[in-house]
């Protein structure tokens, strides 16, 4: 809930307004937590689209029964309703017709220009092809639709240090890899506003969170070295993206 209200909050302040639209989520993991949170927020229909089948088993009924009875959050943008009464009693009715999850997914299962909002948390790090997800992305939104994805930069379990993933040659890099299904593209900020912007987005909020410590710039591999002072000194960023309306 708590993920989804912080998205809310910068989406509503970009000027989107989730009454009665149509969200796809890019690797919802293992719950799809936050497509219900949508929901209760007004998100009409939700797709989840993830690369692993984490959540094949996942009832989505219990947990939307959990999560009506979280209080209403302060986090939330005073006017966005939660859905309650009959509403609530309608979306519990209605959930399976309104809840897709593909897993693993193609861009053709979601249809061109049909989405009001793409969101991801924690994903698009892991993505190797950002000229490409950004496009898709894109063609699924309808025009003036919205993107909302938050960004972490960091080296996760692959050293003690937030940016020891950019001190690893690319043969390393490789190696640590192995055959992992998905890994972490090393990709800075700045390569995806780059890309979002190149297929046409505007990029409408950029929150991003400095990094203190970490590895000098000398002990960075090479090409890594190369990177603008913003890119090396940002840990984790949230975009909201909006597609133009004409
Ligand atoms: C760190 S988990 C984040 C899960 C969830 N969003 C969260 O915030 O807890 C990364 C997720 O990204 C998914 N993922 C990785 N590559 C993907 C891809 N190409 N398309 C969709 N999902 C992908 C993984 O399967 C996994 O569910």
């Amino acid at each position: 809930m708590k993920m989804w209200t912080r998205c809310l909050r910068l989406l509503v302040d970009a000027g989107f307004e989730p009454g009665g639209t149509t969200m796809v989520e890019l690797g919802p993991g293992d719950t799809l937590g936050l497509g219900l949170s949508a929901m209760l927020y007004g998100i009409a229909h939700y797709t989840g689209l993830d690369a692993v089948p984490y959540a094949r088993d996942f009832q989505p009924q219990p947990f939307l029964d959990a999560l009506g009875k979280v209080p209403i959050t302060i986090e939330a943008p005073r006017f966005v309703r939660r859905v309650t009464g009959t509403a609530y009693e309608n979306l519990r009715q209605d959930l399976l017709h309104r809840l897709h999850y593909v897993a693993p997914w193609k861009p053709r299962d979601v249809a061109p220009e049909t989405a009001d909002l793409v969101l991801s948390c924690g994903v698009l790090l892991h993505m190797e092809d950002l000229a490409s997800i950004y496009r898709t992305t894109y063609e699924w939104l309808k025009p003036g639709g919205y993107a909302c994805h938050w960004i972490p930069f960091t080296a996760m379990f692959l050293s003690p240090h937030w940016n020891g993933h950019w001190a690893y040659s690319d043969l390393e890099w490789r190696i640590a890899q192995g055959r992992r299904p998905y890994f972490l593209n090393r990709q800075p900020m700045s390569a995806h506003v780059q890309a979002a912007k190149d297929v046409g987005f505007d990029v409408l909020t950029t929150q991003a969170i400095p990094a203190t410590g970490g590895l000098p710039l000398s002990d960075l591999a090479p090409r890594f070295q190369q990177m603008e002072t913003s890119a090396l000194t940002t840990r984790q960023v949230r975009l909201v993206l909006r597609r133009p309306v004409g």
